[in-house]
């Protein structure tokens, strides 16, 4: 037989090393590791205590780089202290730029659904790098900080592609693409713009889209019209959350981070330290993130043959203390021995999973790159400058301050055309119950587009901030430009 697949391997912090183990005993019984071998890794707590404020060592970093593969347990993040949440990093770091989740309803586990007899069976993409979750934030003045939220057209498209081409893979019908684009024009807009496109590609599969709000309130009442959801990052991680809780919790919910070349497969619940140590943690969503790792490297036959001894389990009766059910709570080692002593059983109900034929584990390591990759969409497209949004640090009331911004940009190339505060617009005109705090936005604007526009550069916008910064604490800057002849910037509310 050729040479194993290497797989780096985090047990993880808390319950990890008990769930952990009963996930590897479940696959060494399934005759996994014939084909697999998995590489510990040092990762977490530990490290993070030891003064690694990645909370990995190198030793770590350079396995799971070689590998292209990560199966973790929970860790910890330290709170307080500017310590970093090592499951976003390593996500971000490796590239692992698709979040899949698969939610389905489990015999045995007892939700308001499955009492209801509403199956739920939905995937999850959750776009796992942008977003909120740049985590950049600034202080901008006394009462304002700022989270900068960045949505790019290849990041779209990456989680587009993964999307479309799992939902052929899985045979899902139907792709729902769930946003904010009401409000987010441009952000959300542009996340529903590339998934429509994506979709042309994708011909014998339907597409709707739902705005996130609407989604939640659907999500509840019928689960059962969504077969996959595809997500911004912070929109996915909450609704990722709901539907764990359409299926019984966050036990259930097995998650795989996929990239180009690095995939991550763990649990999506924490550490659980209440619990950790007393032998009674749940290992399902460990394991069927496992079984998500057989899938996406071909050992469909192994994965199918555990998960319907999983199934089988429930099915009698047998699970964790955590899970709402009529049968015996027993401890996870236990768990996994009733699991080891039906591999090879199916469910009796139509939960069944079909036993595929293929069963040899199938993987290409990554080949390193030589620097970052940049990723490109729109690659000829003619941007120019039309003026600048400058903000500023003031507590004078509006009016004043348009008396004295028009007297700073008398004799330039623009004219203030727009003062707003938390985006809505405050002059020239506006409420005076619109309340106002510590940070203006002020548009300038070209006062003759028509002439100018085109062939200026940004450096007569930079020159006007100096004489703006020479009056007022600027906290921000924002060229603005069209592209391609469009506005590439949104108007305030009221503008
Ligand atoms: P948690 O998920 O660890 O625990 C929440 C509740 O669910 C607890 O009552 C716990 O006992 C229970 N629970 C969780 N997993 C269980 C399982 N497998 N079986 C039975 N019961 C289970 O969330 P919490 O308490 O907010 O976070 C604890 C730590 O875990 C924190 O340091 C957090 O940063 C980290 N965390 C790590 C994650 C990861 O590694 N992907 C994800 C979420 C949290």
């Amino acid at each position: 037989m050729s040479q194993k697949v290497q797989i780096a391997l985090a047990a993880g912090d808390g319950i990890g090393p008990e769930i952990m183990d009963a996930c590897l005993r479940v696959f060494e019984a399934a005759g996994v590791q014939e084909q697999i071998e998995f590489i510990p890794v040092e990762m977490g707590e530990r490290v993070f205590a030891a003064g690694d404020s990645r909370g990995m060592t190198d030793e770590a970093v350079e396995t799971v780089e070689r590998t292209g593969l990560l199966y973790k347990g929970p860790m910890g993040t330290p709170i307080g202290g500017g310590g970093k949440s090592i499951n976003v990093t390593l996500r971000k770091t490796f590239g692992a730029f698709a979040n899949l989740r698969h939610f389905q309803s489990l015999p045995g586990v007892d939700t308001v659904f499955s009492r209801a007899g509403v199956p739920v069976d939905i995937y999850v993409v959750r776009e796992n790098i942008e977003d909120t979750y740049g985590g950049i934030e600034h202080r901008l003045t006394n009462d304002v900080i700022e989270c900068k939220r960045l949505i790019s057209a290849p990041g779209c498209d990456q989680v587009h592609k993964f999307a479309f081409k799992a939902a052929d893979r899985f045979g899902i019908k139907k792709v729902h693409c769930a946003h904010k684009a009401n409000i987010m024009k441009m952000t959300d807009g542009l996340f529903l713009d590339r998934f429509r496109a994506e979709a042309q590609h994708h011909p014998g599969i339907e597409i709707a889209d739902v705005i996130i709000d609407a989604l939640c309130m659907n999500l509840v009442l019928r689960p059962e019209e969504y077969q996959m959801i595809v997500l911004p990052n912070l929109q996915g991680d909450i609704v990722s959350d709901l539907a764990a809780g359409l299926v019984g919790g966050l036990g259930f919910a097995p998650s795989a981070n996929i990239g180009d070349q690095i995939s991550i497969f763990e649990a999506v619940h924490g550490t659980a330290p209440d619990i950790a140590g007393k032998g009674i943690a749940n290992p399902t969503s460990l394991l069927l993130s496992g079984l998500m790792m057989l899938r996406h490297l071909g050992m469909l036959k192994q994965a199918a043959t555990i998960e319907n001894a999983l199934l089988a389990s429930l099915e009698d009766g047998v699970h964790t203390g955590d899970v709402r059910g009529d049968g015996h709570p027993v401890g996870t080692q236990e768990f996994a021995d009733a699991i080891v002593s039906r591999l090879g059983r199916l469910p009796s109900g139509k939960e069944a999973r079909p036993i595929p034929d293929e069963a040899t584990a199938n993987h290409t390591p990554p080949t390193r790159p030589s620097t970052n990759q940049l990723m490109r969409t729109f690659e000829t497209i003619e941007s120019t400058v039309a003026g600048c949004d400058i903000y500023v640090d003031t507590l004078i009331t509006p009016l004043e301050l348009a008396q004295r911004l028009e007297r700073i940009c008398e004799g330039t190339a623009f004219k203030l055309t727009m003062i707003s505060n938390r985006g809505t617009q405050v002059w020239p005109s506006g409420s005076p119950y619109t309340e106002v705090v510590d940070y203006y936005r002020v548009r300038f604007e070209l006062r003759d587009p028509a002439i100018v526009l085109g062939q200026m550069g940004q450096m007569p916008t930079i020159h006007l901030l100096t004489k703006v910064a020479e009056k007022f604490g600027v906290t921000d800057f924002q060229p603005l430009k069209y592209y391609d002849g469009k506005p590439g910037y949104s108007l305030a509310q009221g503008q």
